[in-house]
């Protein structure tokens, strides 16, 4: 049997740069977060670099993405999103059949999210390791949640069902590029992710989750088989 975890970084790679050659001069592209965009960020820069690719601008997911992008070279937007986001790429953590997806495990899911809801076209980037029969399965659902009342939303989260943890980070909590926090939520698996993620949309003091539902428009999937590139077609309008 293959040992898929082994070859992750490898099908990480494929699945980032061929997404990378999606992207079209004059574009305005959001860079994803994670171990597996940031393949699709690099091979966008060095077709910069090669004259491949002219006259993009970018916007990053993450603090950690917008320094990446910087340092490799690539043009940057103003984070407050001034134009609409012609094609974003961005990894996912889980992705189950009707590639609605677990997102959240590097922590950025905010602004992953804010960042999709912007794009045209969202193109989710996986190894074959990601894929999942129904949502909760292999990983538990990060959900963002200010500090201020944390232990009110882990009664809440646990009277939803979950189990939860509080995300460990250096030297204490993990903090969010918002300053946030974030709980961590194993369902084994999820019964029903439109109806949970509403539940959380409802609740203040959450601010953000990572379920994200109708959101792909594509998924490029890497593993022993090749490259598969699915698609749900272009969002009807940004969010
Ligand atoms: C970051 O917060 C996440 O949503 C990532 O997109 C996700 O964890 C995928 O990460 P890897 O590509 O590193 O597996």
């Amino acid at each position: 049997m293959p040992n898929l975890a082994a070859s992750a970084p490898l099908f990480k790679q494929m699945a980032g740069e061929h997404a990378a050659s999606l992207v079209q001069s004059g574009m305005v592209v959001g860079l994803g977060t994670g171990s597996t965009a940031i393949f699709a960020t690099r091979k966008i820069a060095s077709r910069l670099h090669e004259g491949d690719l002219y006259d993009i601008v970018a916007i990053a997911t993450s603090r950690a993405t917008d320094a990446a992008a910087r340092a490799l070279g690539i043009p940057m937007l103003t984070d407050d999103i001034p134009r609409e986001i012609d094609l974003t790429i961005d990894g996912a953590d889980e992705v189950d059949p009707a590639m609605e997806l677990i997102k959240g495990g590097g922590g950025a899911l905010l602004r992953e999210k804010i960042v999709a809801e912007a794009s045209r076209r969202v193109v989710i980037v996986a190894d074959a390791g990601k894929l999942s029969p129904r949502l909760g399965t292999h990983w538990p659902l990060p959900v963002e949640v200010l500090e201020f009342g944390w232990r009110s939303q882990a009664r809440f989260l646990k009277s939803l069902g979950a189990e939860v943890t509080l995300r460990p980070g250096e030297g204490g909590l993990f903090r969010t590029d918002q300053d946030n926090i974030i709980l961590d939520c194993r369902f084994d698996p999820i019964n029903n992710p439109s109806e949970l993620a509403g539940k959380l949309e409802a609740r203040a003091g959450l601010v953000g989750h990572g379920l994200f539902i109708g959101i792909a428009s594509d998924l490029v999937v890497a593993g022993e088989d090749g490259i598969r590139h699915l698609e749900r077609g272009p969002k009807a309008t940004t969010r």
